[in-house]
């Protein structure tokens, strides 16, 4: 019988995991997550809001989350969303809702923190005007409302926490000096007409009473969870390429999606013991920004079917390309990744040769560590190793050794380039596609 999930023990060797996106989202984080929750006590999302998509599917049945941990399919796991994360909770309720139409319940094991900073529909529409007004420059956001979020939290006098949402008295007080505020910078920005605080504040003091069960102090329920050794997994979303410090900024998210687990959550550095970083065999971005190994032409037209590359959040065709070795090395440096999971390998079947891309060459010269500088990166231009490729389809496929000679020879040579072993490898969506070496 192959596994469908590491070992129990394996995992418990790991301690606690944090799953984080080596590249620019949209790895396949959800699918490993999935697989690994079972042997954990806590899922912990920690950054990011409803710009995250995950899909997961088990047997015949699909799924699709933005904000609430994918734990959640596992009954025994506590799911919690800490204060690092941004929250709709327009769409919480949309996904607690949807989620229960499937079966899923999440009354006893959902938790989320007083101090989650929360999206209103202000954030969205200047999120949304802004990018449909750039002249040039747009970021090609979610439009979720996450960077303006984001930037109420650091200006502190217009930021709205959970908490907030439960005491009417507090709520009013907020909305009705903030929401004039936003009306002026709106108008004078974009012409806008004003928007009225008064039903919002009714709108959200009734989504804060729905929300109110799950409401809590979570720094205080993890320090608890950690001390009684508790298993922990967190869920890392977006990506190390868009964390807002380390990523190609200004084409990034708001969040350091790839550093931020202790601000996100309250726990110290060392409560992570094991960081699996999460890699697609081939590289792709949605949204505006540098991708040195892009491919405009029929080849990455054919990854991008072949993958099904269209966002989760927003539906946008994906841009895709080679797989970029060098911006990996970056991500695995930057994360701390000790291994990581190969996904969607089964993508690349059907192309006579691959392309690793293994260095840069910037201003006539060769570099092998990421150019801090975005607009640097704009200028890079691939150097690429060529492997065979296999016509072979990975189907059936359930040990390592039975897969194609050359795709074999396609993951050595990226461990190789890369520097950490690829010690799950995914060749399909299913639980059963994966590979555990
Ligand atoms: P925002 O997070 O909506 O502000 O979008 C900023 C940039 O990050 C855009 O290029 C988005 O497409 C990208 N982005 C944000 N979250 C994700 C994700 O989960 N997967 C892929 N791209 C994302």
């Amino acid at each position: 019988m192959v596994p469908e999930s590491p070992s129990p023990a394996a995992l418990r060797e790991l301690g606690n995991v944090s799953i984080v996106g080596l590249q620019w989202g949209d790895e396949g984080k959800g699918k490993i997550i999935d697989l690994l929750s079972s042997e954990f006590d806590l899922a912990v999302r920690w950054n990011g809001g409803s710009n995250a998509g995950h899909k997961v599917e088990v047997g015949d049945k699909k799924y699709r989350f933005h904000l609430i941990p994918i734990g959640i399919l596992r009954p025994n796991v506590t799911c919690v969303i800490c204060s690092g994360v941004v929250i709709d909770p327009l769409k919480t309720l949309e996904e607690i809702d949807g989620l229960s139409t499937q079966g899923v319940t999440v009354e006893s094991n959902l938790k989320l923190s007083l101090n989650a900073n929360v999206v209103f529909p202000y954030h969205k529409l200047q999120d949304q005007l802004a990018e449909s007004k750039a002249a040039d420059g747009k970021i090609g956001t979610t439009g979720r409302g996450i960077g303006p979020c984001y930037a109420d939290k650091a200006n502190r006098s217009t930021a709205i926490r959970l908490a907030d949402l439960l005491e009417d008295s507090r709520l009013k007080e907020k909305l009705q000096r903030i929401v004039p505020e936003k009306n002026a910078i709106l108008h004078a920005l974009y012409a806008t007409q004003p928007l009225d605080w008064k039903p919002m504040f009714e709108q959200y003091r009734a989504c804060g009473e729905q929300l109110r069960p799950f409401i809590c102090d979570t720094t205080q329920l993890l320090h608890r969870a950690l001390k009684e050794n508790k298993r922990m997994l967190f869920e890392g979303a977006n990506a190390v390429l868009l964390d807002v410090d380390h990523g190609t900024v200004p084409y990034v998210t708001s969040s350091n999606c790839g550093t931020g687990l202790s601000v996100g959550t309250g726990l110290p550095g060392k409560a992570v013991d094991t960081t699996l970083g999460i890699i697609k065999a081939y590289s792709t971005r949605v949204g505006s920004g540098p991708m040195p190994t892009e491919l405009n032409n029929g080849i990455g037209d054919k990854i991008r079917e072949r993958g099904h590359e269209y966002g989760t959040t927003t539906g946008r065709p994906r841009r895709c390309g080679w797989i970029d070795a060098v911006a990996l090395r970056y991500s695995v440096a930057i994360s701390g990744a000790s291994a990581a999971s190969l996904m969607l390998l089964d993508v690349l079947s059907t192309f006579d040769e691959l392309k690793i891309c293994t260095g840069y060459k910037v201003n006539r010269q060769v570099r092998e560590w990421f150019p801090a500088d975005a607009l640097e990166l704009q200028h890079a231009e691939p150097l690429y190793e060529t492997v065979p490729g296999w016509h072979e389809s990975l189907d059936g496929i359930r040990r390592f050794e039975d897969l194609p000679k050359n795709a074999q020879g396609y993951i050595s040579r990226l461990e190789g380039h890369i520097g950490i072993p690829l010690k799950i490898i995914s060749i399909g969506p299913g639980r059963h596609q994966t590979l555990i070496r």
